[in-house]
């Protein structure tokens, strides 16, 4: 008996010191095997007397389940160690803060470029888009600025090599040309009736975008925006002009007491010109005049480009600049912070 004792309590060590199942297996060959410790003892009873073999048998057995229940016992204690080392490794810490996707928003001038758009859409104005890189025709000559015009030396800028006064040779100064360019189209969609004798749909456009001069200090930047508006037919005047701006800027700066003048002015394709100031009657900038816009009355020479008759046809323009629309309405006084592309400056108009 003792030596069965002593197998098992071998047995249980053996598999107590395995460390991995392929360890146990090996273990179990040695006592549950073909030429196993128990294996060996059954065969041993071959020579023993029938009431012997009896006890004996029953002997062998009980150490036999004895070692079994060890080896199943120890099975699963390694499949269980073998899974929590899996569970560790694969371990997700749920308290990491999430990589999170910033929001994106528009840049504060694009949000000025949308609220002009749509609020003189609303006024029934089209709005047109045009090409930064110019000529020299659109630019200043259809606009009543010929070569060596004095006029044209506030407007210096970036040539581009191979260009002429007819082909693209300039990046644009202004959105002025974009008067030319959509009353053209306009015209030529409007020839025949226009031929025929009958009134030609009045035009009504703006045509926001970038502009370029060499430039470049708080208040000004090589690269800046502008917003040009045009309104022609047989029956406009000034005070249609003063009208929709006014109404415009109110709206703009959501106030209704803001104050507009038009102060006398010079540009070669109106005539005559007005500076246009606006003035608010509260808030931190109340009661200062403030520049916005150009404007005037187009020059006939500028309607007669147009392909139209001066003799009929009146119209009028004004451009404005949207970054300084801009900083006035959100209290901003560098207009470089537009364009340094700090996320800090920029995030806060979202
Ligand atoms: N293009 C002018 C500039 O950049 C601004 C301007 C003045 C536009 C008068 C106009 C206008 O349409 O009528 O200085």
């Amino acid at each position: 008996m003792n030596e069965l004792n002593d197998v098992v309590g071998q047995a249980q060590t053996a598999f107590e010191q395995a460390a991995t199942p392929a360890d146990l297996e090996n273990a179990k060959a040695l006592f549950l095997g073909k030429s196993g410790r128990i294996t060996e003892m059954m065969k041993g009873m071959a020579s023993l007397a029938v009431e012997d073999k009896k006890s004996r048998g029953a002997a062998i057995n009980l150490a036999k389940q004895a070692i079994e229940t060890a080896l199943s016992n120890r099975r699963q204690a390694l499949a269980d160690a073998e899974l929590q080392v899996q569970l560790q490794a694969e371990a997700l810490d749920v308290s990491l803060p999430g990589r999170q996707r910033g929001q994106g928003g528009l840049h504060p001038v694009s949000i000025t470029l949308e609220r002009i758009e749509a609020l003189f859409g609303s006024m029934g104005f089209d709005v047109a888009q045009g090409p930064e890189i110019e000529s020299d025709w659109f630019n200043f000559t259809a606009l009543n600025t010929p070569e060596d015009h004095p006029a044209r030396s506030m407007h210096d800028t970036f040539y581009v090599e191979g260009g002429s006064a007819t082909a693209p040779n300039l990046l644009r100064t202004h959105t002025s040309p974009m008067q030319i360019r959509y009353a053209v189209q306009h015209v030529k969609k409007h020839r025949a009736m226009i031929d025929a004798g009958h009134s030609m749909p009045e035009i009504r456009v703006i045509a926001p975008g970038r502009t370029y001069r060499v430039d470049s200090d708080a208040t000004h930047s090589p690269m800046f925006h502008q917003c040009e508006g045009l309104w022609v037919g047989e029956n406009v005047s000034f005070k249609d002009l003063k009208y929709v701006f006014t109404d415009f800027c109110r709206t703009f700066f959501e106030s209704d007491d803001l104050v507009l003048r038009f102060r006398p002015s010079f540009f070669p394709f109106t005539e005559p010109s007005a500076e246009i100031d606006i003035q608010f009657q509260t808030g931190p900038l109340a009661g200062r005049w403030l520049e916005v816009a150009g404007s005037g009355q187009v020059h006939p020479n500028v309607v007669r480009n147009m392909g139209l008759d001066p003799e009929k046809y009146i119209g009028f323009a004004f451009g404005m600049g949207p970054d300084r629309l801009t900083m006035l309405r959100y209290g901003v006084n560098d207009l470089r912070l537009f364009f340094d592309g700090d996320i800090r400056f920029l995030s806060q108009f979202q």
